[in-house]
């Protein structure tokens, strides 16, 4: 059984990597830092006897993306499980933004995802099983997370359709939309400062990792980790758009990140 991370290298993608290995998987990881990669293989070869291939990828560029592919086809590896965990969370009001970082936030989030999934379905395993990190954050439009907030709600709404058109195939398709993951400092500070509410809505990376790889197993659409999570996923589904958007508003003006 082999297993395809991309953001492998991420706190979140650690955890995929971590825990797909102790289930025995062989592993496939990508993440543009060869050296990241590199140290992650050994420190799994070191607890867990499974292969392990690298190769590093800048997902914002297409000839980048095309070269993994080509590396992966000329293998002839075909992946059972497919997770795609890379993303770009930058967090400001979208007028500070640069025009090279909107792009770069798209790019990865969203047209990457997409074509390394393309690349990687034409050639895979009999019963592949699809798993895409979306977000809580892209349940609601978010202003000042508005780049971040709309990338994951492409991404769920994509893969949601995508669902349905392998369904026949035997593919399964999830998108877990965690809440607050304590991966990187900035990530732990902001949940911090959200309160009593970040703390609620945010779990450990492996108690995601588990939940969404149940949910995939069981084909489900969607997987949202945490019971706290679920009642804000139906609240914001049945709440008066306006009043959550200007509650949101008020609460992220003077929240940002800019990690990458
Ligand atoms: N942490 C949270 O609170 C939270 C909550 C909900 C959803 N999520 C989602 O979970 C996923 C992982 O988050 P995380 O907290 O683990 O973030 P992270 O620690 O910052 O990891 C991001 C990963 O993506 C890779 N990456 C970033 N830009 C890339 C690029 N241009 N090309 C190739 N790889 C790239 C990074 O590797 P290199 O830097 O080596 O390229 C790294 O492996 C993201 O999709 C995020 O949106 C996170």
């Amino acid at each position: 059984m082999f297993t395809f991370i991309s953001g492998a290298t991420g706190g979140l993608g650690k955890a995929y990597a971590e825990y797909c290995a102790k289930s025995g998987y062989d592993l496939f990881l990508t993440a543009r830092s060869e050296e990241r990669l590199s140290a992650l293989k050994d420190a799994i070869s070191a607890k867990y006897n499974v292969n392990i291939e690298y190769f590093p990828c800048q997902l914002t560029d297409d000839a980048s993306r095309k070269e993994l592919i080509a590396h992966i086809e000329e293998k002839g590896f075909k992946f059972d499980r497919i997770i795609n965990v890379a993303g770009v969370d930058t967090q400001k009001a979208f007028i500070n933004y640069t025009q090279e970082k909107v792009l770069f936030q798209i790019r990865v989030n969203c047209e990457a995802t997409l074509m390394l999934t393309h690349g990687l379905l034409k050639n895979r395993a009999e019963k592949t099983e699809v798993l895409t990190v979306g977000s809580m954050s892209g349940v609601s439009p978010m202003p000042y997370f508005a780049i971040y907030s709309a990338s994951k709600a492409f991404l769920a709404s994509f893969f949601t359709s995508l669902h349905y058109e392998l369904k026949k195939d035997g593919v399964k398709v999830t998108t877990v939309l965690p809440g607050g993951i304590p991966t990187r400092p900035d990530i732990i500070e902001e949940i911090k400062k959200q309160g009593l509410g970040g703390k609620l809505s945010s779990h450990p990376a492996e108690f995601v990792v588990k939940k969404s790889l149940k949910a995939v197993k069981k084909n489900k659409i969607i997987c949202v980790p945490g019971a706290f999570n679920k009642f804000l996923y139906c609240m914001m589904k049945i709440a008066p758009k306006r009043i959550v958007l200007s509650f949101i508003a008020k609460r992220w003006v003077n929240h940002g990140k800019d990690a990458f």
